[in-house]
């Protein structure tokens, strides 16, 4: 994939990259709910569901599939239109409502239970902090923010720049400006797994992982 060419400091070629991506592979991602998804929401009773970079729609469906109803957002037009065919596949389309977004222009209404940012990342300019704490807005009393972040650079990245590093959990929970007293973390830290690359190959990343409970409103 040639993606050298994008001028990186251009906020609305995101979409256009994202495109691109999407486009030039029949499949990005595994179809595989994210571990940490699996972990932290499966013990809660289903509810509504806001998904963050939802790509081809995995977590969607999964969390469709045990009865939370999702809003599921991404800037890229050809994974939602993918996702929407995996969600009929799997007979969930009527409790998933895909949005398209460029979550640092628009954002989705209403409050959820549950609102998970997996992998919200992107190598062209995107107002993460920003987009996260939109997320954090829209987490209902009693509901839970989720945030999962590469935390080192995978060998097979297409960021393998020299990188300023990655921000310890704490500093990346303190960018989320949460009201104290209004929240409770309920995890927070750094998690190694193995992960597979695109041909095959393996290797030990991090991640940083938030999950905090917004108590009030
Ligand atoms: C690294 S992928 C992670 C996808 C998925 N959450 C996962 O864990 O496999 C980032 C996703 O965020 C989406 N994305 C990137 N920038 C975005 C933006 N500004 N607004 C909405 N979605 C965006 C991309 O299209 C992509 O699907």
């Amino acid at each position: 994939m040639d993606d050298t060419t994008f001028d990186t400091t251009d906020r609305t070629e995101g979409e256009t990259f994202w495109e691109r991506h999407y486009r030039a592979h029949d499949r990005v991602w595994s179809g595989n709910a994210n571990r940490y998804l699996v972990a932290f929401a499966a013990p809660l009773a289903p509810g509504t569901a806001l998904d963050l970079g939802c790509a081809e729609g995995a977590d969607a469906i999964w969390l469709a599939g045990l009865g939370w109803r999702v809003t599921a957002v991404d800037v890229s037009a050809t994974a939602l239109s993918r996702a929407a065919d995996h969600a009929a596949a799997a007979g969930v389309a009527d409790r998933i409502d895909f949005q398209r977004h460029d979550l640092s222009v628009t954002f989705p209404d209403g409050a959820f239970d549950l609102v998970s940012a997996q992998y919200l990342q992107s190598p062209v300019a995107f107002p993460r902090d920003q987009v996260l704490r939109d997320a954090a807005a829209r987490v209902a009393p009693g509901g839970l923010l989720l945030i999962v972040t590469h935390a080192s650079v995978a060998p097979w990245s297409w960021d393998q720049d020299p990188h300023p590093g990655f921000p310890a959990p704490e500093e990346a929970l303190a960018t989320l400006d949460l009201t104290p007293g209004q929240w409770r973390t309920e995890f927070l830290g750094a998690s190694d797994r193995e992960a597979t690359g695109p041909n095959g190959q393996t290797a030990l990343v991090r991640d940083t992982v938030i999950a905090v409970r917004r108590l009030t409103g």
